[in-house]
């Protein structure tokens, strides 16, 4: 889903803007994945703490901005308004990643032209399926920049001629996921499975009331947390203070999400441990399953990254992730602090 939302409007030699603080498979599939499918597309590391970085790293070749909503591990979230402003007024969309806050955030309503989620997470809830959604907003004009988009606004060989933006007229301004739907599908494959689709149907029926839990869940380890004398930071918005938590506040109104971190004192060996010592929660990277899942980045989905590296992407070596989910609060919080005792 990641790469289908770029490649409907990137090819060989275009760029597009990404958000320096995406999570580390995204930033992997943006920089690796993508252009080795489909060759030189070029990825432009941003720093969202002052959105004009984005305006600054702007040029005729930007296809489009890439962002997540609350990405993990920082869980700074991203000034949605702010850069699809931006965006808008140079005619690059702003595609978000909405994965870790459906419901909480609504990113057509702040700007953004594109939304994705995998929905393995959240709006499946049981990490049961895999698959993705892609939402245009029809909300951005296609047309109106035929030089940023010639894929959308000259015609496709591959589909005798079409030109999207004229094809699409009496639906609405939309070109953007109709090729993504009837090239993109068709040339890389990849559509999702009815099982997986009903799966995924049952678990939006339940998603609003789920979040509310997963986010009072949440909030209440992160404040549990704050007091244990092992952990010198606990990583949660609600932890935040400054402009990171005007924008929590801002953007996710419904929630603060159920995504957490936390630094142990004693570093690699000390995250290592506390994932062993676990009884309840489940040792996966997956998040946004109705089960608590809890991660040691340093040691496995880092690991490949010179410290360095991990330290750029937010992850120190007693750093652990988790993803807090439905269960009763007294046991997710017996369950930390026995790990911790532990420790
Ligand atoms: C924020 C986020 N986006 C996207 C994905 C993956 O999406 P997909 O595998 O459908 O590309 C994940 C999890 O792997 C994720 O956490």
């Amino acid at each position: 889903m990641r790469r289908r939302s770029l490649i409907s409007v990137c090819r060989c030699r275009q760029q597009k803007k990404s958000f320096r603080r995406l999570r580390r498979a995204n930033a992997s599939v943006v920089t690796r994945v993508t252009p080795g499918i489909v060759g030189g597309i070029e990825c432009r590391f941003v720093d969202p703490a002052n959105p004009e970085n984005f305006r600054r790293a702007t040029d005729a070749k930007t296809r489009c901005y890439y962002a997540e909503t609350l990405p993990n591990p920082k869980l700074t979230v991203f000034p949605i308004g702010e850069v699809a402003k931006i965006g808008r007024a140079l005619g690059v969309p702003l595609i978000m990643d909405n994965t870790a806050a459906p419901v909480l955030c609504r990113p057509l309503d702040h700007g953004a032209a594109i939304v994705m989620h995998s929905t393995t997470k959240y709006i499946g809830g049981h990490g049961t399926s895999i698959g993705g959604i892609l939402v245009d907003g029809g909300n951005f004009d296609w047309e109106k920049h035929k030089d940023r988009f010639p894929m959308l606004n000259t015609p496709d060989p591959s589909y005798h001629g079409a030109v999207w933006t004229q094809a699409v007229k009496p639906l609405g301004p939309i070109a953007y996921i109709l090729k993504a739907r009837v090239t993109l599908l068709r040339d890389v494959g990849a559509p999702m499975s009815p099982f997986n689709a009903f799966m995924f149907l049952q678990g939006l029926e339940t998603l609003p009331l789920r979040m509310r839990v997963h986010c009072d869940n949440a909030n209440a380890v992160a404040k549990h947390l704050g007091k244990n004398p092992k952990i010198t930071k606990v990583i949660h918005p609600s932890a935040m203070s400054g402009e990171a938590k005007k924008r929590a506040e801002k953007y996710l109104s419904r929630g603060l999400g159920a995504l957490l971190g936390f630094e142990l004192k004693g570093g690699v060996e000390a995250g290592r441990k506390f994932i062993d010592s676990l009884k309840m929660f489940y040792h996966v990277a997956n998040i946004g399953d109705a089960r608590s899942l809890a991660i040691h980045p340093a040691s496995t989905t880092h690991s490949q990254l010179t410290p360095e590296e991990q330290a750029q992407t937010g992850v120190t070596p007693g750093y652990v992730r988790l993803s807090i989910g439905l269960e009763h609060i007294d046991d997710i919080l017996a369950d930390l602090d026995q790990a911790l005792a532990a420790v």
